[in-house]
């Protein structure tokens, strides 16, 4: 075997087992660029042989279902840097790894979050892998059809998000067994809030049938939204989390006495957040040392927020920018290009 193919797969192996011992709780792991959605399958039977004591789910899981765990866990974790840019912790997983920083092991809001959208991502994919007829044990939704409809047809392939639900359950959601640990009660019903986000993504679309452009015929389908809008409406939870305590019983509540009791579908965390404003190794915490703040906001993205008091300095870039446009006869848009001076604030 030539060298190089031995060290990437080397490289892969301990990139799974690394992932394959933490998986569970920390199932997202799997979205590590180390692993290859498709030979994940292939290395998971030699694995499995060498580990035999150690029960691996997700190494139990269908083809289709754990490319979509990798897929929506990629996604899930795309939507939460988005959603986190500007935040003392910007949802930035370990240099060179894929893996998201021990920091992630407290039950912290922030665990939550993530917890909550990789359980809705897993669930899209898993719907849409289904409707694309890459898992065997589900495929549209057949109820849909059944419903009434007015000045419409039903057609097409509506996504099943129901079986997508019962299939990520059973993927991710740790066995029954392991339900009297408090920690795991946590993660449970964030998974499922994170589901229950999903469930408001089922949006009707119509297409039209007819002679030129005329709609004589409308035929309709059910189909889950992009992952976008749970992650922006799982922000909202995660502002309000509620901070839970053991009760009696194995069972959580509210850790404060004034705090309303959470629904099904509100974030719950256990631990404060570590403060992410300075590095910290045991945590794998880069900081905000270095990053970019805005001076005039006074929201998170601002200096004063995102430097913890710290202070910011100023440099100047010289940036290169489109201008003098005219509009040319006809279509054409001519630019110059200019260069402009550009303040930067940076943390200290
Ligand atoms: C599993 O064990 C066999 C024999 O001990 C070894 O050749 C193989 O490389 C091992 N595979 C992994 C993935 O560790
Ligand atoms: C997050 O912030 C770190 C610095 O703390 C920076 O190196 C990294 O590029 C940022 N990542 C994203 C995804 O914005
Ligand atoms: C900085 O924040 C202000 C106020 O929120 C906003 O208007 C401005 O566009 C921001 N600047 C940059 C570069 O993001």
């Amino acid at each position: 075997m030539k060298r190089r193919k031995f060290f990437r797969i080397l490289r892969l192996i301990i990139g799974l087992i690394l992932l394959v011992s933490s998986v569970d709780g920390n199932w997202w792991e799997i979205s590590s660029p180390l692993v290859n959605p498709t030979n994940l399958y292939d290395i998971c039977p030699q694995i499995i042989n060498n580990h035999t004591q150690k029960k691996l789910s997700i190494c139990s899981q269908p083809q289709g279902i754990l490319k979509a765990m990798v897929m929506g866990a990629r996604e899930a974790i795309t939507e939460c840097q988005s959603q986190f840019k500007t935040r003392r912790w910007n949802c930035s997983t370990v240099p060179g790894t894929g893996r998201f920083p021990k920091a992630l092991r407290i039950k912290s809001r922030e665990r939550a979050y993530i917890q909550a959208l990789t359980s809705a991502g897993l669930t899209s994919a898993i719907t849409r892998a289904c409707a694309r007829g890459e898992v065997a044990d589900c495929g549209c939704d057949p109820r849909a059809r059944l419903m009434p409809s007015k000045g419409w047809e039903w057609g097409g392939c509506s996504d099943d998000l129901a079986a997508g639900e019962k299939l990520g359950k059973a993927a991710i959601d740790r066995k029954s067994d392991d339900k009297r640990d408090f920690d795991v009660i946590v993660d449970l019903h964030n998974n499922e809030a994170g589901r229950k986000a999903l469930q408001k993504q089922v949006q009707l679309v119509c297409k039209c049938h007819g002679v030129s452009g005329s709609c004589t015929v409308k035929v309709c389908w059910r189909k889950l939204q992009a992952l976008n809008n749970v992650a922006k409406s799982l922000m909202e939870r995660y502002e309000g989390a509620t901070k839970v305590k053991l009760s009696k019983r194995k069972k959580w509540k509210p850790a404060g006495e004034s705090v309303r009791k959470p629904t099904k579908k509100d974030l719950l965390y256990v631990s404060d957040s570590p403060n992410y404003c300075e590095a910290d190794e045991s945590l794998e915490l880069l900081g905000t040392r270095g990053r970019e703040c805005n001076r005039t906001s006074v929201g998170t993205d601002g200096c004063l927020l995102l430097c913890c008091g710290r202070g910011y300095r100023t440099i100047v870039r010289m940036e290169e920018e489109k201008c003098n446009c005219r509009f040319e006869w006809c279509c054409k848009v001519k630019c110059e290009k200019c260069i402009v001076r550009r303040d930067i604030y940076i943390c200290n």
